[in-house]
């Protein structure tokens, strides 16, 4: 444990702290499960003491000396991440490979998956993985989903002991799971409350702390009070996603009010929602004046729009050269990750088809041909139409390049088969060409062809529906 210094004291990690009154929990309209967990840990574990956002940090002195935030690593976090392209949360997608390849493509601020920190704090291995760290990874934030000011403080001193750089609040996930927990986009029901969560959070741990938000819940009428009610309570940073919880994915990204939001606050305000390329993340932060863009789906389609960001330039890989540069190299780092053995494998399994169902909506999108269509529409939602005017038939491109672009399962599967049985790029790029130009091809196309999404088509909310932010 890293300490300022002094006798290690910290009733949150001691198992003889004295039990005291209930603790903070904000959006208290949680859920029977939520309940049932408490009442199984009721016996076993004391409590620790209950603290309010505003005195939080003041009696946290009190009673144990480890590190707390300072002034000076706020104002440095602050001006580390200003300017930059971040790659978003993502379940499933920001596993530590898939962080590791944005960053070989130039990612500097990345955020890991969401843990639950309560999974957390009771020392879940697989929640534990989250807060990993590559080295390659320049500024690296965990996310965390709690409602409890002690319990994220905990999960943000393991995040502080996992060396990342500052920790994330999630309050933008949609999904069941997540906010029958009073997690999450239930946090944004009541402002006040999620404001004593966060100035507890601020002030009584070790790293800076973000906060991600959507605009409100069922319209966007709070988001300039939450906005407002965050930064008071001491955020570093606030992320906004520009949609509402009840949008999910179906509607653009509203940058105008990200706009609105940034023109009242005074720390960073990171921009996220729909950038799909470098030139949308720059019109985006120009128009709106945010001081960060956040990517998302843009980054597991197309891994490389932070190297297309950084140098202010359309990147547009050809079918071989994204199996060298992306389906190769992830295959490599998630090898290294997970292992080459069974187990590696079945990890390798879970994962690899999973990014080419992303890899796979890929279009290439010359910026003098797209950046005015980019204004009116995001090219997230247009670009496989588009894409298909100005490519004309599919039968047209290369079979390589087909083979890439489609989206039957059971071709991801067997592609990403071929990927860990391969053993240089150039193995791996010959033994694909030959399954593209085999009658395989026409198989897998043809096992689609009846689904309105397989060449065409807007993301569906289908693409979206185990999405957590
Ligand atoms: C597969 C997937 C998983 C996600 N998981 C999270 C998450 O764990 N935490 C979070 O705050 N947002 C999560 N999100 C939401 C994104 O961080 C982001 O806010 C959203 O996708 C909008 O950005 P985009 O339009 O660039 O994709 C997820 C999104 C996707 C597509």
């Amino acid at each position: 444990m890293k300490a300022n210094g002094g006798a290690s004291s910290s009733f949150f990690f001691s198992s003889n702290a004295k039990p005291e009154a209930t603790t903070t929990t904000v959006g208290e309209d949680n859920e029977e499960e939520e309940h049932r967990e408490n009442e199984e840990t009721k016996e076993t574990k004391p409590k620790p003491p209950h603290f309010d956002g505003r005195n939080f940090r003041k009696k946290r002195e009190e009673v144990d000396d480890y590190k707390l935030v300072t002034e000076e690593e706020k104002t440095r976090l602050r001006e580390k991440v200003i300017n930059h392209l971040w790659l978003a949360p993502l379940t499933k997608g920001g596993n530590l490979p898939f962080r590791r390849l944005c960053a070989t493509f130039e990612a500097k601020v990345l955020v890991s998956e969401m843990s639950y920190a309560r999974f957390l704090n009771r020392g879940n291995p697989v929640e534990k993985t989250h807060l990993r760290r590559h080295d390659s990874e320049e500024i690296f934030g965990a996310q965390i989903a709690t409602n409890i000011i002690e319990e994220g403080v905990r999960s943000a001193r393991m995040a502080y002991e996992f060396n990342a750089d500052f920790v994330d609040l999630n309050c933008g996930c949609p999904t069941h799971e997540v906010t029958k927990r009073g997690l999450g986009a239930r946090l944004l029901r009541k402002p006040a409350k999620l404001a004593k969560l966060v100035e507890g959070l601020a002030n009584g741990s070790p790293l800076p702390l973000s906060v991600k938000i959507r605009l409100g819940v069922e319209d966007d009428k709070p988001a300039l009070k939450l906005a407002e009610e965050i930064e008071n309570a001491g955020a570093s940073v606030l992320i906004v996603h520009g949609r509402t919880k009840e949008q999910r994915y179906t509607k653009s990204a509203n940058w105008n009010l990200i706009g609105e939001i940034k023109s009242r606050s005074k720390i960073p305000i990171i921009g996220n929602g729909d950038i799909l390329t470098w030139y949308e993340a720059r019109d985006k932060m120009a128009l709106s004046g945010v001081d960060g863009a956040m990517t998302g789906r843009g980054a597991l389609i197309k891994p490389w729009i932070f190297k297309e960001f950084y140098t202010n330039t359309s990147i547009e890989f050809t079918a071989k050269e994204r199996i060298e540069l992306v389906y190769f190299k992830l295959t490599t780092f998630m090898k290294e990750y997970f292992g080459a053995d069974a187990i590696g494998k079945k990890r390798f399994d879970l994962f690899m088809p999973w990014h080419i169902g992303f890899f796979c909506r890929y279009r290439p999108l010359d910026e003098a041909v797209y950046r005015e269509k980019a204004k009116l529409n995001p090219l997230l939602q247009t670009r496989l139409d588009i894409a298909l005017e100005n490519e004309g038939r599919i039968e047209d491109l290369e079979p390589l390049e087909r083979l890439l672009r489609c989206v039957s399962e059971e071709a991801h599967a067997d592609i990403a088969e071929i990927l860990f049985q391969s053993e240089t790029s150039e193995d791996a790029i010959e033994k694909l060409t030959r399954v593209a130009e085999s009658s395989k091809l026409a198989e897998y196309e043809l096992s689609v062809s009846s689904s309105s999404s397989s060449s065409s088509g807007r993301e569906s909310s289908g693409d979206v529906d185990d999405m957590r932010g």
